[in-house]
């Protein structure tokens, strides 16, 4: 074999490590995508035929394998303590004079140097960085030991994998900081959850920390985590002056650190701060729960130490949540697309957290009797997250409207049909998904919306309008409106008439993942419909699929895969499909690529995978135009051994065959 390219891997691995640094980092994009998956690619397929070259810090390594047994324990070198709080100003000049008697200050010797940080609300992790490589990352636990997330951390794009110039490195480093969600991202990941009939997150912090606890890092990678560095555990090897000079430290390590803290003079500085943060906490893109003031110099830090659970050095400063009153104007039962009725507040419109609100979500019947929610209720509103509506609770004592509890009515608002709860289900559902007109408006509200067909002149009034007059009673009759049939609605001159039209017109030939995805199938959400169209390019092969292809494409699960091959077995939607093209709907095929990388290659695998099931891993070497075989030869090109050794294991040693770990198996696969 020839000479491994060294210098080309090595030039591709400082041009991707920039590449991330300047998006993930530094939020100042260098690269476009195009040309940051060429060089990803050349990179995956140079280490693919030269596995040698492949370094734990390579960027390709950012995807790791699940542990076998969940998470191990790990004891951070440091303990990892938490914070007192402060509640209020009071509480906070309570801190300043406790610093200034401990660090004997007098009132001649000036007010004290603060550096204030903003709190995130997220979780607390430690990355242990031994002469510059990441070694491992642990969550904080209960402060003396945690678990040991490394594969997961690794595939945060804001975690350095080796400490970035050459500047001297500590021996050994625990940085430390937040892992979070920012605020779209949380709202993109529970629109997504409610999508798939999956429970919500209450908050940003349990979503970050139920997405770094995912016992599968691909799974933790899809949840765009961010890791923000603000302290330091044990330290072998360097020092520094105060926490500013740290922070700086950090960032030309490549840790991404807040652009928002600010050296402060004294309590009168912390408390001017806190205040701006109060106000202005809804422009940034994550949450916040408070600021936290540190004493800037390290040799102050020491001198007041640390109690068994807090430093003395530093405190959360909190910022009040911000919660409002307002009242229960009514609560509608509102019927969703797919028949599932949710309770939704009607709320006297009350401004909170940057925007009027005047409705919020009660999800079902058990949260609106845990919460007993009563029409004419005064309640506490807040915002999960900074941005979905939340009825936090009532103030029963100021009840001056309705004595009763609220329930969901037996039969659907809309059609009167009774309704049923699916055995373990918390929703109640209409059944009658041909004749309910409420149902019948939700689809299509759905099918016009922008990430569907995206019919903009169609609006909820025309679609109500639509459906009344008994002009559509599916989304095909829209093909088929005339401008006689628009012309008589209410609020409906020439002009809008005309332009509804001509808006249904043009919307057929939409991309193929929008028209899957506007049919609104049970859990195929949008970036379901976009991996579908990808992997079947029309529709007439989409129509044709067997369960086992359809788990092959990427983020489709068992009840996706069922649900889709439910849908299209249905006679009823199957003629839908027929007269949606009869009407002239005709969605553009997607190229679908053909990756033919394994062609003529040959792959064994013996021993159990962690992340891949025999089949599952089978699947992925096919679709890549390679072969599978039961057993090792002369022909083979890999043999892709497991947790196990044997036979197979000593054979392909002995025909020379090449031997790749799960891990390898990955990096060629690309994933
Ligand atoms: S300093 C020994 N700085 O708040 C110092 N913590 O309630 C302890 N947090 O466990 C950490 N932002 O997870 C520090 N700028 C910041 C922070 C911060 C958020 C979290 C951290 C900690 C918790 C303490």
């Amino acid at each position: 074999m020839a000479t491994p390219p060294l210098d080309r891997w090595q030039q591709l691995v400082t041009a991707i490590r920039e590449a991330d640094h300047q998006y993930y980092v530094l939020d100042a994009p260098t690269l476009d995508d195009a040309n940051y998956d060429a060089l990803r690619r050349e990179l995956l397929s140079l280490e693919a035929q030269w596995p040698e070259l492949v370094t734990p810090d390579s960027p390709t390594q950012r995807v790791g394998v699940a542990p076998a047994a969940g998470f191990a324990p790990v004891t951070h070198g440091a303990p990892m303590l938490s914070l007192s709080n402060a509640m209020d100003e009071g509480e906070l000049r309570e801190f300043d004079q406790r610093v200034r008697r401990l660090l004997e200050l007098g009132p001649d010797d000036g007010p004290v140097e603060y550096l204030g940080e903003l709190k995130i609300d997220g979780l607390g992790v430690s990355l242990l960085y031994e002469d510059g490589l990441l070694v491992r990352g642990a969550t904080r636990g209960d402060g003396t030991t945690g678990e040991d997330v490394t594969s997961n951390l690794r595939t945060l794009r804001s975690v350095p994998l080796r400490l970035r110039g050459d500047q001297p490195w500590p021996r050994r480093i625990e940085v430390r900081g937040e892992v979070y969600l920012g605020k779209r991202e949380f709202a993109r990941l529970n629109a997504r959850r409610e999508e798939r009939g999956e429970p919500l997150f209450a908050n940003p912090r349990n979503a970050a920390a139920g997405s770094l606890r995912q016992l599968d890092p691909s799974l933790t990678a899809e949840r765009r985590l961010d890791f923000l560095a603000y302290t330091a555990g044990l330290v072998d090897g360097l020092s520094w002056d105060s926490q500013k000079e740290y922070l700086v430290w950090l960032a030309a390590a490549g840790f991404r650190v807040s652009r928002e803290t600010a050296r402060l003079t004294g309590p009168d500085g912390a408390v001017a701060y806190q205040s701006r943060w109060a106000s202005e906490r809804h422009a940034l893109p994550y949450d916040i729960d408070g600021v936290v003031i540190k004493v800037n110099r390290f040799d102050q830090q020491r001198q007041l130490g640390e109690l068994s659970r807090s430093p003395r050095w530093a405190v959360a400063f909190k910022l009040p949540a911000e919660q409002v009153e307002t009242t229960v104007l009514e609560i509608e039962a509102s019927v969703g697309r797919t028949g599932a009725v949710t309770p939704t507040a009607i709320l006297q419109p009350v401004f909170v957290a940057g925007t009027t609100v005047s409705r919020a979500s009660l999800h079902n019947q058990d949260e609106v009797d845990r919460k007993d929610v009563r029409l004419g209720d005064v309640v506490i509103l807040q915002k999960a997250g900074d941005i979905i509506p939340e009825i936090v609770r009532v103030l029963p004592e100021r009840r001056t409207g309705d004595p009763h509890r609220w329930r969901l009515p037996e039969r659907c608002p809309a059609c009167a049909t009774p309704l049923v709860r699916p055995a373990g289900e918390a929703i109640w559902r209409c059944p009658n998904q041909r004749g309910c007109s409420a149902q019948l408006q939700a689809r299509l509200e759905h099918f016009v919306s922008r990430a569907a067909m995206d019919i903009d002149g169609v609006g909820e009034a025309l679609l109500a309008q639509l459906i009344q007059a008994e002009l559509v009673s599916d989304p095909a009759d829209l093909y088929h409106l005339r401008l006689d049939d628009l012309l008589p609605l209410d609020r409906m001159g020439q002009r809008a008439a005309e332009r509804a039209l001509v808006e249904i017109k043009a919307s057929r030939w939409p991309p193929l993942a929008r028209l899957i995805y506007a049919l609104g199938i049970r859990h195929v959400g949008e970036t379901a419909a976009r991996e579908i169209a990808q992997r079947y390019g029309t529709l007439e092969a989409l129509r044709q699929t067997t369960a086992e292809q359809l788990l092959e494409v990427r983020d489709i699960g068992q009840a996706t895969a069922d649900s889709l091959l439910a849908w299209f077995a249905d006679e009823a939607n199957a003629a839908l499909l027929d007269k949606l093209l009869a009407a002239g709907v005709e969605p553009l095929a997607v190229e679908v690529p053909q990756d033919d990388r394994f062609a003529g290659q040959t792959f064994v695998f013996t021993g159990a995978l962690a992340r891949w099931t025999r089949d599952a891993a089978a699947a992925e070497v096919r679709q890549r135009g390679g072969t599978v075989a039961g057993s090792v030869s002369r022909k083979t090109t890999y043999l892709v051994a497991g947790e196990a050794t044997g036979s197979k294991l000593d054979k392909a040693r002995s025909l020379g065959v090449t031997v790749l770990s799960e891990h390898e198996f990955a990096t060629l696969l690309g994933s």
